[in-house]
């Protein structure tokens, strides 16, 4: 049995301090992070220089011991790779060229092209696996197909994802295209990204929670388990992390469904309910609240000793709900880690 508290996590093992990482524990909260990011010149030449991306992936590690480093990238360079132009407006977030039409699919690459692009991602991930405490597990990631879908439909980060649902309903057929070149991208993507030494890997479906009834079958679970299946056909014993964000009532059977090794809990979902019910096929993943790290206080650790709690009884991989945001303050994260470590 390894001793890397993650994986024992994973491998269904209930332990008496449950291991801890946050996501977007590399970002703008960090100090050091942005010295490093101005180093840069920008987010995307960030993410294609593997010294920088290795080392803003390590900050985190050495200023708080986390149980897992992940890897820094974003979910959209798989679209980039895939021919897609884009670019990150300050202030603003992301922008791509759009995928609506038959000839804007046409003119995608094929899924086994885009290594020429993630070639550095895969760099990044083999000087982490040099540099990395032994203790810590490297996660890579990616994003899940209709999370990466509604940004290359609409452009841009949308509140309701309504232009890939216009187009889900109003082209069918060129949507489920689209959905099935992103996922056999993903696959090669998180492939290679074992290939190169991550130890887990994760599927981030963000918006997941706007599909409902059938479309979220379809849509979120049927992709997840494709993928999942693939990699676990290639790579037997790599555990893989579902975060299909905001499903609701949904989480209930999604490990089981996917083949997910842990699926991650957002923090809409009441910790008590999710141990009940989702906990019970398996190891999760969550779900502080954020919004406490900038608020910090007595609330920040009642409500970190409330999650460790409820998830007791069974495996679990203490993380937060959603992305630690830029006004956190740093010093609360030490205090949350003080709640959960003792
Ligand atoms: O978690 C980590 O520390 C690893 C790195 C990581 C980033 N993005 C770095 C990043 C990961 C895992 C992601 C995932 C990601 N990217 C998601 C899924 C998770 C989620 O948050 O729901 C999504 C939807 C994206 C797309 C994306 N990237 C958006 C919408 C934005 C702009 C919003 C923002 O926070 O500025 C980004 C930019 C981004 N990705 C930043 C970081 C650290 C901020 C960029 C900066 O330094 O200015």
């Amino acid at each position: 049995m390894t001793s890397k508290t993650i994986l024992r996590a994973l491998a269904g093992e209930t332990q008496p301090v449950p291991p801890v990482w946050m996501m977007r524990q590399a970002g703008r909260y960090l100090p050091e992070y942005r010295a490093t990011r101005e180093k840069a010149g920008d987010f995307l030449s960030l993410c294609y220089t593997p010294d920088l991306a290795a080392e803003v992936t390590l900050q985190p590690i050495r200023r708080y011991g986390f149980d897992a480093a992940i890897l820094f990238a974003d979910i959209l360079l798989v679209p980039q790779a895939l021919g897609a132009d884009l670019w990150f407006v300050t202030g603003e977030g992301p922008r791509l060229s759009t995928v609506t039409a038959q000839s804007d699919f046409d003119a995608l690459k094929p899924a086994d092209a885009i290594h020429e692009t993630l070639s550095p991602v895969y760099e990044t991930i083999r000087i982490l696996s040099r540099e990395l405490p032994s203790e810590t597990t490297l996660i890579g990631f990616a994003g899940a197909p209709w999370t990466v879908a509604t940004y290359m439909i609409a452009g841009r980060g949308t509140p309701d994802q309504g232009p890939a649902h216009v187009l889900r309903e109003g082209d069918p057929a060129l949507f489920d295209a689209l959905i099935a070149r992103i996922t056999e991208a993903t696959i090669a993507y998180l492939s290679a990204q074992i290939d190169a030494g991550a130890e887990v890997v994760k599927l981030f479906d963000s918006w997941a929670g706007s599909l409902k009834g059938d479309a979220f079958d379809r849509y979120a679970l049927a992709p997840a388990k494709r993928i999942i299946a693939e990699l676990k056909a290639r790579h037997p014993g790599i555990p893989v992390i579902a975060f299909p964000r905001e499903a609701g009532p949904a989480y209930e059977g999604f490990a089981k469904a996917t083949g997910a090794d842990c699926v991650a809990l957002d923090n809409s979902v009441d910790a008590a309910w999710a141990a009940e019910h989702v906990q019970k096929d398996g190891c999760v993943q969550g779900n502080l609240d954020p919004s406490l790290l900038v608020t910090g206080g007595d609330a920040l650790v009642a409500e970190t000793k409330r999650v460790v709690d409820a998830f007791s009884g069974g495996p679990h991989i203490f993380n937060l709900g959603h992305g630690i945001t830029p006004d956190a303050d740093p010093e609360n994260v030490h205090r949350m880690l003080e709640a959960i470590r003792g």
